[in-house]
């Protein structure tokens, strides 16, 4: 019998509510245009939760798209990390409402704040409580209602977000499967490119907050974003022992086409080789990588032993970017 020696992701869902808002739409009360929007943005449409939907409402529909896919999936499950910017509330953790309506109680659960980068630094958090032993299975949810948290009177920024949720559980799988290397960053000298407002009046480098929705400067996060893409993607793949022709699929954040295009050429990786689901979603923030994900193994494009390379950036300013090879067994058991 083989020994489990790697940590990765067993069992994938995701979820989007049904309400879809096309380019179109923003038309009626923007000055902009559809055609504006998808070509600066390759964005279509995005989906958007209903006005008493919130992020653990999206986090269960994902928890049961899983769940419907991998029946056995929380079967000791013992912690929940929910990556969001936009928790129901500041407490309880959304994990923990989350964990309570999927029947998981008395298991550990909290909230992690990065971000777009959410849910990679997620997968890391509990990739570190596996190995330390703290843990047996974790299940990762990346979920947001951005939309909420946008003005919608912002041509700027309205058409950009969607809403959603992505949920992974995590744990011991066969030797030379799973997470292979995690880059992590920050840089608060950036907060005030993109953020959302919450106690403070103030970011430290004095910045007002005047407004009660997210403040962004897209063309700070755009070059940030062609930077940081490339470079951490990069460190991570050398800190794997891989090469751009060893990634079978490239799974960025999802916020513009020309940002995943722009990373493409500087990888020298073909778009083919690149999920991409923007299109129909938008950007979900921490929801973006395993919507992505979540699609393309259930649609078969990703396939047992693939590899992978992960890349997400947003608010902090922040990022990370990982490399795992893809197991579709279902974890110890299967051993
Ligand atoms: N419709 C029409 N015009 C718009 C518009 C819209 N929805 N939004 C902005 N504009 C205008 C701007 O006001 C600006 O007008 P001005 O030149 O008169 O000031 C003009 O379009 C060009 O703005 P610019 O910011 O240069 O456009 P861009 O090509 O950089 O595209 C973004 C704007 C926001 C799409 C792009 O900068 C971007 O994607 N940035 C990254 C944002 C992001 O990913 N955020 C989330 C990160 S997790």
């Amino acid at each position: 019998m083989q020994q489990p020696s790697g940590i990765g992701i067993t069992a994938i869902g995701a979820y989007a509510p049904p309400k879809v808002v096309t380019n179109a739409d923003y038309e009626q009360h923007l000055e902009t245009s559809a055609e504006w929007i998808e070509s600066r943005t390759g964005i279509r449409e995005r989906r958007y939760a209903a006005d008493d939907e919130f992020t653990s409402d999206m986090g269960v529909r994902a928890v049961q798209d899983l769940l419907g896919r991998y029946p056995q999936a929380l079967e000791g499950v013992d912690m929940v990390i929910c990556a969001t910017a936009t928790p129901d509330a500041s407490f309880p953790a959304t994990a923990t409402l989350i964990a309570a309506q999927i029947g998981l109680h008395g298991v550990g659960g909290f909230d992690l704040s990065a971000a777009c980068s959410g849910f990679l630094y997620a997968c890391a958090a509990a990739q570190g409580l596996v190995a330390a032993g703290i843990n047996r299975r974790v299940l990762v949810i990346g979920a947001e209602v951005f939309t909420k948290i946008v003005d919608q009177t912002d041509r700027a920024t309205a058409i950009l977000f969607g809403d959603g949720a992505g949920a992974a559980v995590i744990e011991q799988v066969p030797q030379g499967y799973g997470f292979q290397g995690f880059v992590l960053g920050s840089d608060g000298a950036g907060a005030a490119s993109l953020y959302a407002p919450c106690l403070a009046p103030k970011l430290p480098d004095g910045t007002v907050i005047d407004s009660r929705y997210t403040v962004m400067n897209g063309r700070e996060v755009f070059k940030f974003a062609v930077r940081i893409i490339p470079e951490s993607g990069q460190q991570v793949m050398d800190k794997s022992g891989l090469k751009v022709s060893d990634i079978d699929w490239f799974i960025p954040h999802q916020a513009n086409i020309r940002i995943i295009e722009s990373a493409c050429e500087r990888f020298r990786l073909p778009l083919e080789r690149t999920i991409v689901n923007l299109d129909r979603y938008g950007n979900t923030s921490a929801a973006t990588v395993p919507l992505a994900l979540s699609e393309a193994v259930a649609d078969g494009r990703i396939q047992d032993g693939q590899q992978l390379l992960m890349v997400a950036f947003g608010g902090g300013l922040s990022w990370a970017a990982c490399t795992m090879k893809w197991y579709a067994g279902n974890g110890v058991q299967d051993l």
